[in-house]
């Protein structure tokens, strides 16, 4: 299948999740080049010469090359953004909120000087918040500003069911809405194994489990490291939305987007199911949410809004 972007930029390209992510686009050969953007001499250019040189493992031809000066991102199909503070344990993602607006400040004028007609996805976290941020700095159409958060939380839920039923995560499918912070909504309801309802397989108590899990993911994973945050699993979730827009495959992928009267919202960025193509978001998609779960994601709401005011 033809992939519809030439060139991808990430910007945090040193960074574990950066670095990783670039390792996973170039072996799947997502695009043509793969340019890492961070700051400090050397590092950005080690991280791609060491993927470089894997290669010929891997069998992948995508020029993967790196450096400090923003220069490099121009002409991005796609720019990815992974720079910023990760949490430490204890911290929540909105804990970092003001250290990474500052981030995204520098790096969004970069984006806008050598890669004006780009895609942007964001990852750095308050991911909802500096999604709206970035969205706003940027004057972009909002289909061209969304972030991930869904994929990965969705993943985790999958894992967590795998854990307690014995089944194969190939067949499970799960969604997750709301922000990528504690308050994010598992949809049982709308999450299923080989099209069975996953409610079948799972009593109330083993529902609590999976609940939990899914939200404290993330910070189970940095509790046990301490000194990193997970870089695997959020690498292949942003992998995995990278796919999407390169095969312009339409996928239906829990993304975080700017909601102009979907959901009766508007005026915030927040994790829903959209359509993802080679133009980003092409489309929300709103679900019918019973009373409790609309609950929940109002609830998720406003603890975004609570961020965004703080921008
Ligand atoms: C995570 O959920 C750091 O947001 C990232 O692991």
């Amino acid at each position: 299948m033809k992939n519809s972007m030439n060139k991808i930029s990430i910007i945090g390209g040193a960074g574990r999740v950066g670095e990783t992510t670039a390792l996973v686009i170039a072996e799947q050969g997502l695009c043509r080049e793969v340019a890492l953007l961070d700051v400090g001499e050397g590092a950005a250019e080690g991280a791609a010469q060491d993927i470089q040189q894997s290669a010929s493992f891997f069998r992948f031809d995508v020029q993967v090359h790196g450096g400090h000066d923003p220069e490099i991102i121009g002409d991005s199909d796609l720019v990815i953004v992974t720079a910023g503070s990760p949490r430490k344990p204890g911290m929540s993602r909105s804990d970092v909120l003001q250290i990474n607006r500052a981030v995204i400040d520098g790096i969004i004028d970069q984006v806008l000087q050598y890669s004006p007609h780009a895609l942007l996805l964001l990852v750095t976290n308050p991911v909802d918040a500096l999604t709206w941020h970035a969205w706003k700095q940027t004057g972009w159409n909002r289909g061209r500003v969304f972030g991930q958060g869904g994929v990965l939380d969705a993943s985790r839920m999958a894992n967590s069911i795998t854990q307690e039923t014995g089944l194969s995560s190939k067949d499970i499918q799960t969604l997750v809405i709301g922000g990528h912070d504690d308050t994010m909504v598992p949809l049982f309801r709308f999450s299923s194994i080989s099209g069975i309802p996953v409610t079948k397989f799972l009593d109330p108590a083993a529902i609590e489990r999976v609940d939990e899990h899914t939200r404290n993911g993330g910070a189970e994973v940095l509790a046990l490291r301490k000194t990193s945050s997970a870089y695997n699993a959020p690498a292949a979730a942003i992998a995995t939305m990278v796919d999407a827009i390169s095969h312009d495959r339409k996928r239906i992928l829990p993304c975080v987007c700017v909601l102009d009267g979907e959901y009766g919202e508007r005026e915030v960025t927040v994790g829903v199911p959209a359509v993802l193509g080679s133009q980003g978001i092409e489309r929300v998609i709103e679900l019918d949410l019973n009373e409790r779960e609309l609950a929940a994601f109002r609830h998720s709401l406003v603890s975004i809004r609570a961020s965004i005011d703080l921008l």
